[in-house]
């Protein structure tokens, strides 16, 4: 569906028009200075806060600002209207956190440590496919696949069917999700596919998250319900692949154009952690939403029930009041509270092992490839929607 062209962005904001989808930031900067709390018709009426201080006080405050809309859709219900749930994330406390208990310990700092050589060989056996060419499409060929490889072993489920998972990814979350019967039968055919994982599971249990689930038990000691490990795991499968995907991307472009920052982190490579941290918040994926509960007023604004907020950490990221120096990238930032991950209840789970894939691929690509370079500016894309990375990266290797 066509829609017309953004004019004025205090007014009319619209997250899939083409300008923001190329680049959102001097739209962000422009609304922060102008407009902090913009407001759109558009998606039934979405409210767009763009200062640190204001997305922090939506997002620690859950009594009022629900996650049970976390996409903004052409649709007027939110997906638990309409029967999906994904746990934790569509959910509140009590529930939210029975379930984030349950979760927590398979992504603690150690367990994440565990799988780090295998990352690291999954980005190395990558890297093998493209490493004698004179250059390749990293945002297709290497960042896509990282996290997909890691994720599918987690869960226990096969890679192999990565190209199915990149076309549910694509109909539910980049193409205005639950907007479109493609995006219902996306939620049908993945609901599909890993409920007959986790039935495998029941009778051939692994050391994976499936298994895990299937043995979890909520306070009352009940087990969980097939729908809600199904839930589960859409979510870990949606969550874990394009996020991660998007930060790889940004940070191998923001690398293949400032050949200063590279040769830094070749030369010192122990600011690999503070320059991960400061590439998650430069470039921020993650927008998330919420939809207000009960009557309130921020900034100004009064918000009623059923109103929607899209939460854009990215422009939090880049508000001057929070961060010296936003627009630019500091290997070395030392204070850096960045929101790449959200705050409050709902702040990331997998924030552990999405920083050391992160990190990962960035120190195994810089080690395999040291030289590189973005072959065309023009032939750059990127996904639309509320994760944000390159789609299209193509590199050139200019090291030999
Ligand atoms: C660079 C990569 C990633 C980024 C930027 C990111 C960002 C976020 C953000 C902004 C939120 C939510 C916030 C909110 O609504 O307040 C979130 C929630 C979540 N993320 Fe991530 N994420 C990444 C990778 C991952 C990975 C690898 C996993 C696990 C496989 C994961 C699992 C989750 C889960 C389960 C939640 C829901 C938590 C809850 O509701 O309590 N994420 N993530």
């Amino acid at each position: 569906m066509s829609r017309p062209p953004v004019t004025d962005w205090e007014t009319d904001f619209d997250h899939l028009d083409p300008a923001f989808v190329a680049d959102p930031y001097p739209i962000y900067d422009h609304l922060r200075e102008q407009c902090p709390i913009a407001h759109t018709d558009r998606y039934h009426g979405v409210w767009i806060p763009t200062r640190y201080d204001d997305l922090a006080a939506i997002a620690h405050d859950h009594q009022r600002f629900s996650s049970r809309t976390i996409l903004i859709t052409d649709r007027a219900e939110s997906p638990t209207d309409l029967g999906f749930h994904a746990p934790p994330i569509t959910e509140a406390p009590p529930y939210h956190t029975d379930i984030r208990r349950i979760l927590l310990p398979l992504f603690s700092p150690a367990v994440v440590a565990e799988y780090e050589p295998i990352t690291r060989t999954i980005a190395s056996d990558l890297i093998d496919a493209f490493v004698d060419d004179s250059g390749c499409d990293a945002a297709a060929a290497y960042a896509q696949h990282v996290p997909i490889k890691v994720i599918t072993r987690l869960l226990g489920i096969p890679d192999s069917d990565h190209a199915q998972f990149r076309d549910w990814i694509h109909r539910l979350v980049e193409q205005s999700p639950l907007a479109s019967d493609s995006t219902y039968d996306a939620i049908i055919e993945i609901g599909g596919y890993l409920s007959s994982h986790i039935e495998q599971h029941r009778t051939h249990p692994a050391h994976d998250v499936i298994t895990h689930l299937l043995d979890a038990r909520l306070p009352d000691d009940r087990l969980l319900t097939r729908d809600e490990i199904l839930g589960v795991c859409i979510l870990l499968l949606l969550a874990g692949i394009d996020t991660t995907w998007s930060a790889i991307g940004s940070s191998l472009l923001h690398l293949a154009t400032h050949p200063d920052d590279r040769h830094r982190l070749r030369t010192e490579p122990d600011l690999i952690h503070t320059a991960t941290e400061e590439f998650l918040r430069a470039f921020a994926p993650v927008t998330m939403a919420r939809e207000v509960i009960e009557d309130t007023e921020i900034g100004g604004c009064p918000m009623r029930k059923g109103d929607r907020v899209l939460l854009p950490f990215p422009s939090g990221n880049r508000d001057p009041n929070a961060f010296d120096r936003p627009d630019d990238v500091v290997l070395d930032r030392q204070a850096n509270r960045h929101f790449a991950f959200g705050v409050g209840i709902h702040r990331c789970l997998g924030s552990n092992l999405a920083r050391m894939e992160l990190r990962v691929a960035i120190e195994t690509w810089l080690e395999r490839i040291p030289e590189f370079e973005l072959t065309d500016p023009d032939a750059v894309t990127w996904s639309a929607g509320q994760v944000r990375g390159p789609r299209h990266l193509p590199l050139t290797f200019t090291y030999r």
